[in-house]
């Protein structure tokens, strides 16, 4: 059984889906933010449930979904561990595995392209990330590459495989799709019968331009790719979204409840209104409730029930990411749904401390501690 591989023509970028036929959990590797859509249908057409969202390393060409499908496809995410992506609720260290139904995928550490990259073993085929391309390897020069490193990863470990596994690679400029371990030891251009030294001096020539996208992508992919950028705090505007009606401030959410334009409804589960606090008179209908974040079965019907007709919804998270699905899946049921952008609590901090950047609570809103 082959993985499904999809292609991202902007980035050249390869994602992967990967799951147990029986029990149709699967897991998704390096999924593009622009391709979101793309991949929610590929999971509705296989009649998937998706459990984990997996990252190589963090991207600097393009910007992840991780996160977003965390939020609209109950995903939990993971990247390794010396990446940097403090979002990800599994921090993979070399050598662990993970589970999706009775199926196995496990992480090798494999620095180089970046310092915190890793490739995934799953059945006899390797996830190879930018660590080993199709004839060539993922760049040094930025990071914390290191083609010193590369070298020892790609003929250390990836190079210790069998022969006839297939290396799936996170992307290809010719439109190749595979190869197999033994081909890539024999005739890979870069590596192949040199040495560490002739290996480092043919990446040190390289002088390759800079990627795109590197100064918006490393940044966002860090948080798992959830971007906030929000209007002033006290913005009166929609910003248009797509999917819902639009992004609203938290002023201009409070502004239309006073007045009775919007009903405000808090998706956040009864755990985190009980321990962060609330607004009065919000109704709540959880997206996902605590133990587990499991999607609530009921949110359609409480959802319905709390908006009377012809009343805006303003949809109100901890962050302003699960407000952005339940915007959607709202737009679905036929309202007009908005999200509150930066939550109750705002981004975490540098310390992973919420409520200091922005948010319901630090704009001064009513709100309650229960
Ligand atoms: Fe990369």
């Amino acid at each position: 059984m082959n993985p499904i591989q999809l292609f991202d023509t902007a980035s050249s970028s390869y994602t992967y889906v990967l799951f147990d036929t029986t029990t149709r959990d699967a897991i998704i590797i390096d999924p593009v933010d622009t391709q979101l859509e793309r991949d929610l249908q590929v999971l509705r057409d296989y009649g998937l449930r998706l459990v984990l969202a997996l990252e190589t390393h963090a991207h600097a060409d393009h910007i992840t979904s991780a996160g977003l499908l965390a939020e609209l496809a109950g995903a939990k995410t993971a990247a390794p561990v010396y990446c940097g992506i403090s979002t990800a609720a599994v921090q993979l260290k070399d050598g662990d595995t993970l589970s999706f139904g009775a199926e196995q995928i496990r992480a090798l550490h494999t620095p180089g392209h970046t310092a915190g990259s890793m490739c995934f073993v799953w059945r006899d085929h390797v996830f190879s990330g930018d660590t080993l391309l199709i004839n060539g390897c993922g760049r040094t020069d930025f990071q914390s590459g290191s083609a010193a490193a590369l070298y020892h990863s790609l003929t250390q470990v990836l190079f210790k495989l069998p022969d006839d596994t297939t290396v799936w690679p996170g992307h290809d400029y010719q439109g190749k799709t595979s190869s197999t371990i033994g081909a890539e030891k024999a005739g890979n251009a870069r590596v192949a019968g040199k040495t560490e030294q002739e290996f480092i001096a043919i990446m040190d020539a390289l002088q390759l331009p800079p990627p795109k996208r590197i100064a918006e992508a490393v940044p966002a992919n860090l948080k798992g790719g959830l971007r906030h950028d929000a209007p002033p705090a006290n913005s009166l505007q929609v910003q248009s979204a797509t999917g819902y009606a639009g992004d609203i401030s938290a002023a201009l959410a409070w502004a239309w409840v006073q007045s009775g334009e919007a009903v405000l409804v808090d998706v956040r589960s009864d755990a985190e209104r009980a321990w962060v606090g609330f607004v009065p008179d919000a109704p709540a209908v959880a997206w996902k409730q605590w133990p587990g974040m499991v999607s609530n079965p009921n949110f359609d019907a409480e959802l319905l029930a709390a908006v009377p007709a012809g009343k805006k919804v303003a949809l109100l998270c901890r962050s302003g990411v699960r407000s952005i699905a339940a915007a959607k899946r709202a737009t679905e049921l036929g309202l007009e749904a908005y999200n509150i952008l930066e939550g109750f609590e705002g981004d975490p901090d540098t310390h992973a401390h919420r409520g200091h950047l922005g948010g319901w609570r630090r704009h001064g809103l009513p709100w309650r501690q229960s």
